[in-house]
């Protein structure tokens, strides 16, 4: 079959990740073949870093895909296919600050979970709805695969305020789970699990994991999640775990698949099911955000300037793992109607039989050329219902303090969710959340 070839536009061609996912589509010419790939930023000399090592990569490699980089919207998103989006609004430096506050008050201090993750969904919104109605204007008929974080409250908020959007929020956490699990168990690769999985995102589940024959993978995974977690009993597979606060992540899974022995949980359930472990082991003065910027952040960066000092990536470090592979996999089964399944975050509507309707949940997907049909999970039990539909609340309460501008709501938010111990603390937390993001939220009133 001749695959007709697409055009892609990177929304966030800063982001530490654009480089691996440019040499994942520059490795796949045969599976998802391009005519265009455009990168767009915000940040000019954030996206020059990358856009310079990108384009070498591409003369190198790909001479034959047309490639820019702009700051401007209309060059950024007319004529594209997919959109494939992953800002992040206020940088590191503001994800510091949604870490450390929580973290001053005893609660966790977390991207996307508790009250950092809230912090950081109120000002996602607005940036994402913009690449959103950018995308209607310039390329209606395109879709976006949407990356950006917290992709529940930004998947909550694109349900609500633009409804008949082409966008799909996703995760690569079960899929760098999956990838672990298949080095665990031996298998080739991630594809080779078939799993059954509900909950939301950065919340779920799997109940089934099996083979490509059908034969259950739970048993024995049960046994070595007791001794290891998800870690390989050989680390150095896992280039995750070469950092210390994804090694005790991976660790931890020992204690919260012991919660609940049926299943195998997602590794955020950690920051719900342990926060007080997760605070007694942060720093409330170094966490995840100066990991990041003093070790991902760097390293990206410093190859990317290599890069364009050389004029040649023919030996480069940059590597297109699995976090790549899972979107530009999403955008081949959309353009060529694989139908395969895949974990995507999308409108319940009974895919999870007991937890309503409009809830925004991760649960396996056929995709294909018409878009994701859910597959039903069925009933769920009283802890994960529990658990779930306390989050649900959360996560619109947020959207609501949004829409309508209200304090209220974003304390009602802060306090019910399950990472914070009263309404005090939580309007404390608050308090600060207002102060620090005062160039980013709706005023709150
Ligand atoms: P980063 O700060 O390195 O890069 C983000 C880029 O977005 C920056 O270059 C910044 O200038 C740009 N940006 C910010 N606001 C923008 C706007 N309104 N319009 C256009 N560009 C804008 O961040 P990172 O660590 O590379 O992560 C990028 C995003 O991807 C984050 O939201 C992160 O949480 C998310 N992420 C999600 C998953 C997932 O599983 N869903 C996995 C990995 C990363
Ligand atoms: C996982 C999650 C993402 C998260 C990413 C990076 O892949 O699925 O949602 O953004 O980890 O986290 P980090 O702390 O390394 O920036
Ligand atoms: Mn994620």
């Amino acid at each position: 079959m001749v695959r007709e070839k697409q055009s892609v536009v990177i929304a966030g061609g800063g982001s530490t990740y654009t480089a691996g996912i440019v040499m994942m589509l520059i490795n796949n010419q045969d599976r998802f073949p391009l005519r265009k790939l455009k990168l767009y930023d915000n940040d000019k000399s954030r996206q020059d870093i990358v856009a310079k090592a990108c384009e070498v990569i591409i003369q190198e490699r790909a001479p034959e895909i047309e490639f820019a980089a702009t700051t401007d919207p209309e060059e950024a998103f007319s004529d594209v296919d997919f959109v494939m989006a992953h800002i992040r609004v206020g940088g590191l430096k503001m994800r510091e600050k949604d870490e450390k506050i929580p973290l001053k008050h005893g609660v966790v201090g977390q991207e996307t979970c508790g009250p950092g993750g809230i912090a950081y969904g109120m000002r996602s919104i607005k940036g994402v709805i913009e690449l959103v109605d950018y995308m209607e204007k310039y390329s209606p008929n395109a879709w976006m695969l949407n990356y950006s974080n917290p992709a529940a409250i930004v998947a909550e908020a694109t349900r609500r305020m633009r409804p008949e959007s082409k966008i799909i929020n996703i995760c690569d956490m079960p899929v760098a789970i999956k990838k672990s699990i298949a080095d665990i168990l031996g298998l080739k690769d991630e594809n080779e699990i078939v799993d059954r999985y509900y909950g939301l995102n950065h919340f779920g589940w799997w109940t089934e994991m099996r083979d490509k024959e059908g034969n259950d993978l739970m048993p024995i995974l049960r046994d070595h999640v007791r001794k290891y977690g998800y870690t390989a009993v050989v680390d150095e597979n896992n280039p995750l775990l070469e950092e210390a606060s994804w090694k005790d992540t991976f660790l931890k899974v020992r204690d919260v698949q012991g919660v609940d022995q049926a299943t195998m949980p997602n590794t955020y359930l950690k920051y719900y099911l342990y926060p007080d472990y997760v605070v007694a082991h942060s720093n409330p003065d170094y966490t995840r955000a100066n990991e990041v910027m003093d070790h991902r952040e760097k390293i990206v960066f410093a190859e990317c300037r290599r890069i364009a000092a050389n004029q040649t990536a023919v030996d480069t470090s940059i590597e297109a793992g699995e976090h790549a592979e899972f979107i530009v996999q999403l955008a081949g089964a959309l353009a060529y109607n694989t139908y395969e399944r895949m974990l995507l975050i999308v409108k319940n509507e009974g895919a999870i039989a007991n937890i309503s309707e409009d809830a925004m949940v991760e649960v396996p997907c056929i995709v294909s050329k018409r878009g994701y049909e859910p597959l039903c999970m069925g009933k769920i039990p009283h802890f994960q219902k529990g658990m779930i539909e306390q989050q649900v609340a959360v996560e619109k309460l947020v959207v609501d303090a949004y829409q309508q501008q209200s304090y209220e709501k974003l304390w009602q938010a802060i306090s019910l969710s399950k990472t914070v111990p009263s309404a005090t603390v939580a309007k404390q937390i608050l308090d600060e959340l207002i102060e620090a993001n005062k160039e980013y939220w709706p005023t709150l009133v």
